[in-house]
Parts: structure tokens; sequence; C-alpha cells
């Protein structure tokens, strides 16, 4: 694996001082900023205006999880703000290949998400069109639930596309990613992972992510 990225979700962050807590994973690969708009998923959390200023302060780049409905309405906008990679979900796009697009050419990574009922095989022809693709490893809306072992063989067949495709595509779990379950997600093929309990959980953040990036990597 020669990608072994830690993305913190600051969903587990304590939202009273995110500034604080986004300079407390300054080791991390990025920050994963999960925005629901109690629609998509039943939970709200937040939107462009606190991203905007979030994307100032950071001393990591932005990886953006909208889940959230009619991403083609409201995506590119996290893009124009400077985030660096904007991944929507299959089930909520209506036109994802122009979406990728416009993200794309609004300067962001475009990433596609999938539930984990949701197949992955009608959206590997999107593979050109995508920087990231997002395997859910648990059920999108809460932090500190169980990874699903069922989305494991999905892993393994999206991991299989991506290196066919030439392995330019990130391979990204979120849901549950500590440092037993990461070892199995690694070694079904992803390559960016997301923690949020098991980071801002942690007494020592920076510790947490060299910790998981450590295991991914062995
Ligand atoms: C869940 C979010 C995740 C969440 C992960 O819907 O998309 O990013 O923060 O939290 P943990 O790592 O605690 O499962
Ligand atoms: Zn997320």
């Amino acid at each position: 694996m020669t990608r072994c990225d830690i993305h913190p979700s600051i969903l587990s962050a304590d939202f009273s001082r995110l500034g604080e807590e986004l300079q407390r994973i300054s080791d991390a690969d990025a920050a994963h900023v999960d925005v629901m708009d109690n629609h998509f998923v039943p939970n709200l959390t937040l939107g462009l205006p606190v991203v905007e200023r979030l994307q100032r302060v950071s001393p990591v780049p932005l990886d953006m999880h909208l889940m959230i409905e009619d991403p083609d309405r409201w995506a590119p906008a996290y893009a124009e703000a400077g985030c660096a990679s904007v991944t929507f979900h299959a089930e909520a796009a209506k036109a994802p290949v122009k979406l990728a697009r416009e993200l794309r050419s609004a300067g962001a990574k475009a990433g596609l998400a999938v539930r984990p009922a949701t197949p992955v095989e009608p959206y590997l022809d999107l593979l050109p069109e995508l920087d990231m693709l997002l395997i859910m490893t648990v059920e999108p809306g809460f932090g500190g639930q169980s990874f699903l072992d069922v989305t494991l063989p999905k892993l393994r067949r999206a991991a299989a596309a991506v290196e066919a495709h030439g392995g330019t595509v990130a391979l990204q779990v979120d849901g549950g990613i500590t440092e037993e379950t990461i070892v199995r997600a690694a070694e079904a093929g992803a390559d960016t992972f997301v923690a949020g309990s098991a980071v801002y959980g942690a007494q020592d953040p920076a510790a947490a992510i060299a910790a998981l990036r450590d295991t991914a990597r062995r």
C-alpha cells in the first residue's frame, strides 16, 4: 500500500472549540468534516458558513463528507470555499458525473460515497471522474458505531476496480475504524481511513493518529 492517509472526523471533537480541535490533529493527512442535513440522515451538524471559517484556520486540508439531499445544488460551494475534497452520496446525487466535474473544475478532489447497503458496481464506471471512493463501514449519521464487517467483500471488489483503473482513486472507509478494525479495512484494500471516536476519544489525538497509521501499514 503506497497511500495510507488518516482523516480524523471532527464529528467527535468538541464543537464549542473546533479551531483548537483542528490544531490537535495537525499531524493528520486531512480533517474529515461531516455535513448532515437531518434529511439524508437523521442528524444535523454544520454547514457552509462554519466550514468557510474552519477552512481559514485549519492546519490540514478539509475532507468534506456531505450526507445531504440534493448535493448537485449544495456541494460545489464547498469546493469554491477551498475544501480539498468534497464527497457526495451516490444515493442522493441526480447527476453524479456532472457534479464530480463541477467539483474538480472548482479545484477540489471529487469523492463518491455509498452507504453499507448500496452496491458499488453501478458506480465503478465513474472512476475516471473521481479522486476518491468512500465505502461507508457504518450506517451514516452518527459517530461511535461498530464497524460493519459485512461491507468488507464490497470493499475488496472496489479495491480491485480501483487498482485496475490505475490506483489513482483513493479508497476511503468511514465508520467504526479503530486500531483493531483498521487492519481488516487495510487488508481489504482501503488506503484512506476516517476515524472519529478513535482519535478524539483518545487522551492524545496525535498519538492515536500515529498508532492508526502504523497499524494500517503493518
Ligand atoms: C458517520 C460519519 C463518520 C463518523 C465516524 O456518519 O460519516 O465520519 O464521524 O465516527 P467513528 O470513527 O466514531 O465511527
Ligand atoms: Zn464521515
